[in-house]
């Protein structure tokens, strides 16, 4: 049957129902086919096999005659078993847009070629390869090359499918509840020392209130961080550091090095995210094996491994890994120069466990 759109007005209450429930069934059969792609568990991908979609080919309404192009990187529709981002690497050409403005959930842009020029929510901003820019939830924002060079990025978004657009917020306990020196009583010690096992069914409820508080100081924090509202971090504002004590003081101490970019600790107003550069020297340097939430990685300089589950892929510059949620992955400098990629992660707090896709009967 035919959906039209803009006719729903003059249908009676019959009609609705039924197109509404045709609606439902047409999307059930569409995400049965996504399944099926996903279940190519896919985890690599050669900037080779990159599939570009031309303007003309778009769905959007845009400027036909200026041949902008794009390409899904990690996406379910693509083979890949993941929820909460999609990637796509879009190309604009000398005086092309990324066509009208729009709004969707949180995104973040690594540019990789030529300059650009990018509004969001009214700023803006000069930007040129190297640099990395935030588009806040629900904020319009659009991109434009009057240059003459093309200007590539990749962009990584939000799928909204399943996962909140927006953080689930974790309240802050009532300042009647903390006790003074609560961290020198016997419980507080014996959280210190996690002796939960032995622990009364009320002091382990009083400990996870005791983490629960400490939280929520954090969050605030966090949250008084993320009041700066930033959109964009320059290449030359990347501030280098260890990466073992990010991956929570792992003991094995590698001399891999992290550039954190978007995050709320610096500012920027951001809830599903947290997108770094990771740099291996190459003094056979490699981030140890661990397992978090889902993860893209996009190599931009270098030669390596990457190790996801218990595959093996070879990377080099352009390629995309994608580290489905629980999965045990680790990287290795197989060159003689640093090795780096730029990696988005889901964002702290966030559900690391997938939301499988309802069906509609
Ligand atoms: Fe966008
Ligand atoms: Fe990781």
């Amino acid at each position: 049957m035919a959906i039209e759109s803009g006719t729903q007005t003059e249908m009676d209450h019959w009609q609705l129902g039924r197109e509404y429930g045709e609606v439902q069934r047409l999307m059930a059969e569409l995400a049965e086919e996504v399944e099926r792609r996903r279940s190519q568990n896919r985890h690599h991908l050669k900037q080779a096999d990159w599939e570009w979609l031309t303007a003309k080919q778009h769905m959007f309404k845009i400027d036909k005659t200026i041949l902008r192009r794009d390409a899904r990187l990690v996406a379910a529709e693509a083979g890949f078993n993941v929820y909460n981002l999609f990637a796509f690497v879009l190309e604009i050409p000398p005086g092309g847009t990324e066509g009208a403005y729009h709004m969707h959930g949180e995104a973040i842009k690594l540019y990789l070629q030529g300059r650009g020029q990018e509004i969001i929510a009214g700023h803006e901003y000069e930007v040129e390869a190297g640099d990395v820019l935030f588009v806040p939830a629900h904020t319009w924002h659009g991109t434009q090359n009057p240059y003459g060079d093309t200007e590539r990025f990749v962009a990584i978004a939000h799928t909204g499918q399943g996962a909140p657009i927006f953080h689930q917020p974790i309240f802050r306990t009532r300042e009647d509840l903390r006790v003074p020196g609560f961290e020198e009583s016997p419980i507080g010690q014996a959280i210190a020392r996690k002796d939960y096992g032995t622990m009364q069914p009320f002091e382990l409820s009083r400990a996870r209130q005791y983490f629960l508080e400490k939280l929520g100081d954090l969050e605030t924090q966090m949250e008084e961080r993320r009041g700066q509202d930033r959109h964009l971090l320059k290449r030359s504002e990347l501030e280098w550091g260890p990466l073992w004590p990010e991956l929570g003081n792992d003991p094995r101490r590698t001399s891999a090095l992290i550039a954190k970019t978007v995050c709320p600790e610096l500012g920027f107003n951001v809830h599903n995210f947290f997108a770094a550069f990771v740099q291996l020297p190459p003094d056979g340097a490699g981030v140890p094996s661990h397992a978090h939430g889902e993860e893209m990685q996009f190599y931009t300089q270098g030669r390596g491994r990457a190790f996801v589950g218990t595959a093996v892929y070879e990377v080099e510059p352009g390629d995309t890994v994608f580290i489905p949620a629980n999965t045990w992955h680790g990287v290795e400098n197989t060159s003689t120069e640093p090795l780096i990629y730029f990696s988005t992660m889901q964002g702290r707090g966030n559900p690391v466990a997938h939301v499988p896709i309802s069906r509609v009967g």
